[in-house]
């Protein structure tokens, strides 16, 4: 009888495996169909955008706007340039391209330029040697650009949030703290989508952020006008944050590097939205994005939560030789689009570099789960209790307004929002009434995914993984692409740090690139790989400028 019943449990417990998995699989193929549909019917909108006029960047006749902050910072230190003619140039440079790309929300260049002259008197008068300046304060005198989720005194602090009474930062985010400590000078907030809730950067208070490459297609987002203004040569090391790709996304877009760090190395104090889960800190991260890939290193230490753990391995020396390298091309994912064939070229280029130029062999990896990667990161992004969103009631983020009023004012045209935040309260509400047993079969798989990754990665190993599917594209056209955001959001969900790296143009001239994807605290490998292949590629490139409008 005991027998007969385990057995029973057996094929049951088998049974169910199967029913999961079959019914995975047709959501997939759902998905996937669903998604080209969709794709289908916005094409002709979406691609009117090709018939506007665009305009292009005037072309970067500043030295000073083409070097490093790292390197900035030492010749402000040497006093061979002063602050404020750093400072100077690139508020000039951000008037002359803001008009372009739509990129900035609040400034205070005015301050800016009061702080950059009292970081010059500092340096006559001070008796510190360059060595202790480089060690407290790596980023004295050098501008900082902020996107406007993250809490900068005085400064705009609304998230791209319609309301009537826009937020004022009255307090300093903890990261913004740092980089004041370090010497750094914010200079202005940037845009993103309201509430970071989109791949791309519109919000009805600034509008659209545009990209430098081709003013007519997105910057990507969340953190698109970041990554706009360092493209365009008007940022040098920005401060971003990082959800499902917030950091990645732009950086790939627009041709920069774009940190996002092991989970809780950065304080995320002072980002709006911010969410009381214990599993937001896992999930969401704040990390830079940078020009030069030189700058990581520096800006990962000055952001640091120094006093939670020790930063000083950030320091140590990589042997590109010490790394063990492996690449995967796809997720092999009915739901996600294929990859892109210049993406995958630039993978083939980078193996072939290091085996000609290195020495190093670039192995194939297979981890097979990685096709479950958009149910699972997309799934335990909104099981994510608690996330300040625009349903919140009051001060209790986890009251909600009625999603159904909410819905039905966007369909009527009385909703101050945009449909990302109208979308999140519904696909939120529909994975709150999932099953225990679906909710648990998506943990075991991510948890899977998880294992997977510590075994291959190991100490010293990394991934070479596409960022996504292709180089920018237009506005709206990320709804058809939404399964595709798992190649960077699987990272938020197993809590790794990734560093998306720049690989120069592709035939439209747009910037393409890739992941750099290392084991939790091995964020000084991905960074060793991505100097490399800034090293091989050229990194950033100017963008396309026009010479009519200097
Ligand atoms: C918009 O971008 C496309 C590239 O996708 C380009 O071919 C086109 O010329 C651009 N539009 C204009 C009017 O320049
Ligand atoms: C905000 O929305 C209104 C109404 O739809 C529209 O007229 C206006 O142009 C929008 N503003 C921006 C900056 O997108």
């Amino acid at each position: 009888m005991e027998l007969a019943l385990s057995l029973l449990t057996l094929l049951y417990a088998d049974l169910r495996f199967n029913y999961e998995e079959i019914l995975d699989a047709f959501f997939k193929r759902l998905i996937r169909v669903l998604l080209l549909i969709l794709g289908f019917l916005m094409y002709p909108f979406v691609h009117l955008r090709a018939f506007k006029k665009q305009k292009k960047c005037p072309p970067i006749n500043n030295e000073i706007l083409l070097l490093s902050a790292t390197e900035l910072a030492r010749r402000i230190r040497r006093k061979e340039l002063s602050s404020e003619q750093v400072v100077m140039s690139y508020i000039k440079r951000c008037k002359e391209v803001n008009v372009i790309i739509n990129a900035i929300v609040d400034e205070r260049f005015d301050d800016a330029i009061v702080d950059a002259r009292k970081v010059d008197k500092f340096l006559l008068t001070t008796i510190k040697s360059e060595i202790e300046l480089n060690n407290e304060m790596p980023l004295l005198g050098v501008p900082v650009t902020v996107k406007e989720s993250i809490a900068v005194k005085g400064m705009s602090h609304s998230s791209g949030l319609k309301i009537k009474n826009p937020i004022i930062s009255d307090f300093d985010s903890d990261v913004i703290l740092r980089v004041k400590k370090a010497g750094g000078i914010p200079l202005l907030v940037s845009n993103t989508p309201e509430m970071c809730m989109c791949w791309e950067t519109y919000n009805n208070v600034t509008g659209t952020t545009w990209n430098p490459y081709n003013t007519n297609k997105t910057a990507g987002g969340s953190s698109g006008g970041e990554a706009a203004l360092l493209a365009s040569a008007a940022s040098v090391v920005s401060i971003s944050s990082d959800i499902g790709g917030s950091a990645r996304l732009p950086a790939l877009f627009c041709g920069v590097f774009g940190h996002k760090p092991t989970p809780e190395y950065i304080s995320t104090h002072g980002h709006m939205p911010t969410c009381d889960d214990s599993s937001w800190s896992s999930f969401f991260s704040i990390g830079p994005m940078v020009r030069y890939s030189e700058d990581l290193t520096m800006m990962l230490k000055v952001l640091c939560q120094s006093d939670k753990f020790d930063a000083s391995h950030l320091d140590q020396k990589v042997e590109l030789s010490d790394i063990k390298f492996y690449y995967m091309e796809s997720d092999k994912s009915p739901s996600t689009n294929t990859v892109d064939i210049e993406i995958i070229n630039g993978i083939q280029r980078f193996i072939k570099h290091m085996e000609s130029a290195r020495g190093i062999k670039v192995q194939k990896a297979d981890i097979k789960e990685m096709k479950y990667a958009f149910e699972t990161s997309s799934s335990m992004l909104l099981q994510l209790n608690g996330v300040d969103t625009i349903y919140k009631k009051g001060s209790n983020p986890r009251e909600w307004k009625s999603v159904f009023l909410e819905v039905i004012k966007y369909i009527s045209f009385m909703s101050p929002h945009t449909f990302p935040n109208i979308a999140y309260g519904v696909l939120k509400k529909f994975v709150d009434t999932l099953p225990d047993g679906y909710n648990k079969w998506i943990n075991d798989k991510n948890n899977l995914i998880k294992k997977r990754f510590q075994d291959l990665l190991g100490e010293n190993g990394v991934l070479i993984y596409p960022g996504f599917t292709t180089a920018a594209h237009y506005p709206y056209e990320i709804y058809s692409k939404v399964a595709d955001v798992s190649y960077m959001m699987i990272f938020n969900s197993i809590g790794l740090p990734v560093t998306q790296c720049p690989l120069g143009l592709n035939k439209d001239g747009l910037p393409i690139g890739f992941q750099v994807v290392g084991n939790v605290g091995k964020d000084h490998l991905t960074i060793a790989v991505a100097r490399e292949i800034e090293r091989a590629f050229g990194g950033w490139q100017e963008p396309p400028s026009d010479l009519k409008t200097v």
